[in-house]
């Protein structure tokens, strides 16, 4: 079982006087990707707007092999969880409608929705695993603590 506890205290030690968003994400995806067992990508996806003015996904910092660089809103794990804004467990990304598949490699996938400091939608801490049903119920909660740390760390005065 992993200890999200001791993870939570090390990331908010990791990332406390980090007053850089890029820095956090980068750290953020790295400190993930290095502690988490059985993930084959760990990463961030930021809302953006496409010169049409639609709300979109674009690449941010991440770990694990080149990715796709925009998603549509609604579309594939990470847009579904941006357009509901709510959390994907999916266990199996085969049998999830509209799977983006940037690694082959990928079986099961979670998705959290971060958010700014007015509580809009910023982006998606996106990780991938090459086993399936990698993820639990446990493993959204305790992810979702942390992803609560990196939306301290970027939006609020420093942890
Ligand atoms: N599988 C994701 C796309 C992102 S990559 O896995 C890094 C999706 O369906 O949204």
């Amino acid at each position: 079982m992993t200890d999200y506890h001791a993870l939570e205290q090390s990331l908010k030690a990791l990332l406390a006087g980090t007053p850089y968003p890029l820095a956090v994400l980068a750290n953020g995806a790295a400190f993930l990707y290095e502690v988490l067992p059985d993930l084959n990508w760990a990463g961030f996806y930021l809302r953006e707007t496409s010169p049409r003015g639609e709300s979109l996904l674009a690449l941010g910092p991440f770990q694990g092999k080149p990715a796709c660089v925009e998603i549509p809103w609604g579309k594939g794990v990470c847009g579904t969880a941006a357009a509901l804004d709510s959390p994907q467990l999916v266990p199996d990304v085969h049998a999830f409608p509209g799977h983006i598949a940037c690694d082959a490699a990928s079986a099961s996938e979670l998705v959290i929705p971060l958010h700014d400091g007015q509580g809009a939608l910023y982006g998606v801490l996106d990780l991938d695993s090459p086993r399936p049903g990698r993820f639990t119920e446990a493993d959204l909660a305790g992810i979702s603590r942390l992803a609560r740390v990196l939306e301290e760390a970027l939006f609020s005065k420093g942890l």
